[in-house]
């Protein structure tokens, strides 16, 4: 059975759970999970419709037949033609699943465009609706062993370039953010990655104290502090790594001195990480550090979130969160502390929730110095 087969089997036993009698997916993170079909949404209809019971069926577009039959598990695959109904397929199809449309419940991906739950609300009007992610909510926030080999291997390549950039040291001096920020592309491709997981975010000076900076014309000058925070995909997961660095000549004592709490903070919190405790508690070890070292005020962000097909879903590692941590949750631990006007400092990496504790997916030096 494949991991995309098995994550369906696991959301049907959910749905029987729930009392739901089947979900409905749409080209989404969700589907991507339970097929490793990734197409972007359009305006012609395409349905992954799981029945609590039985066997899966996907209608979609003539023109994805080949590609559906041929890349995923799935060995239902209807298609409808440019002049077909499509909604007459999908209502044949569910009658004939033996979906109960009187006083069923259909939860419906959360992304699903108006459009397309608006037709299924006209086409089963006495049924409830509900969201997939009551049912694969709690599945994709426990990785299985595929999606830890695919993020463990995206870890890995983000390491190896921040260990390639530490390696530039004052040769990365005069450079601007976004030349940076493109050298960092083509490393990460270089290393096996695809793309970037997010836009990436190469920070000097005082732009460092705008925690979602991005990039820009800045140059990177000696003795001042950079927030190098980004990622790649690796089998379709992302990694989200950030370290601070001082490329070359000295630092000011109090970069060098909030360096040192961040990167306290975030061992405090790493060390907070088992199976039973609340997320929110995490969130405490990293923020009881800053407090106690007089920044508290300047960390004004959460603690981390949660990594897997997003870059950010649960768990949200932010203050009274009661969930408990499970093994398998990955999630990122990224205390910052902001001067604005002056500088920042953030040191992100992912963890893994284990049956003891926790492991670091990222094992890149976390210290300033680069040369
Ligand atoms: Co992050």
């Amino acid at each position: 059975m494949t991991p995309f087969e098995r994550r369906t089997r696991a959301c049907q036993q959910r749905l029987r759970d729930h009392g739901a009698t089947a979900a409905v997916l749409f080209p989404s993170r969700n589907l991507q999970y339970t097929t490793g079909f990734v197409e972007e949404p359009s305006e012609r209809p395409l349905f992954f419709i799981v029945p609590a019971e039985g066997d899966p069926v996907f209608v979609v577009p003539e023109l994805y037949g080949q590609q559906v039959r041929a890349e995923t598990w799935v060995s239902d695959v209807r298609t409808w033609g440019d002049d077909d109904d499509p909604l007459a397929l999908t209502e044949a199809v569910v009658s004939e699943l033996s979906i109960e449309t009187h006083e069923s419940r259909l939860l419906v991906d959360d992304t699903m465009w108006a459009q397309f739950t608006q037709a299924l609300h006209a086409l089963f009007p006495t049924a409830t609706f509900g969201l997939a992610s009551a049912v694969l909510g709690p599945l994709r926030c426990r990785k299985d062993d595929a999606e830890i080999e695919a993020l463990r291997e995206a870890a890995a390549i983000t390491d190896q370039v921040v260990a390639s950039i530490r390696g530039l040291g004052s040769d990365a001096i005069g450079m601007t953010e976004t030349e940076l920020a493109a050298d960092i592309e083509t490393r990460l491709e270089a290393a096996g990655g695809t793309g970037v997981s997010f836009e990436p975010t190469i920070a000097a000076g005082p732009n460092g104290a705008k925690p979602h900076h991005g990039h820009g014309e800045r140059e990177i000058r000696a003795g001042e502090p950079v927030v190098l925070d980004f990622g790649t995909r690796a089998s379709g997961y992302p990694s989200d790594q950030t370290r601070t660095f001082v490329f070359g000549g000295e630092p000011a004592t109090t970069v060098t001195a909030v360096h040192e709490v961040v990167r306290n903070a975030q061992a405090a919190a790493i060390e907070a990480v088992e199976p039973g405790v609340a997320a929110g508690a995490v969130d405490s070890a990293a923020r009881e550090v800053v407090e106690s070292a007089g920044y508290g005020e300047q960390f004004i962000h959460r603690t981390g979130h949660g990594v897997g097909l997003e870059v950010h879903e649960e768990p949200y590692i932010v203050a009274d969160n009661d969930r408990s941590l499970e093994p398998g949750m990955v999630f990122s631990v990224e205390p910052g502390v902001y001067v604005p006007g002056e500088f920042g400092v953030r040191i992100e990496d992912l963890v893994i929730v284990t049956d003891e504790g926790c492991e670091r997916l990222n094992h890149a030096d976390r210290g300033w110095k680069c040369e």
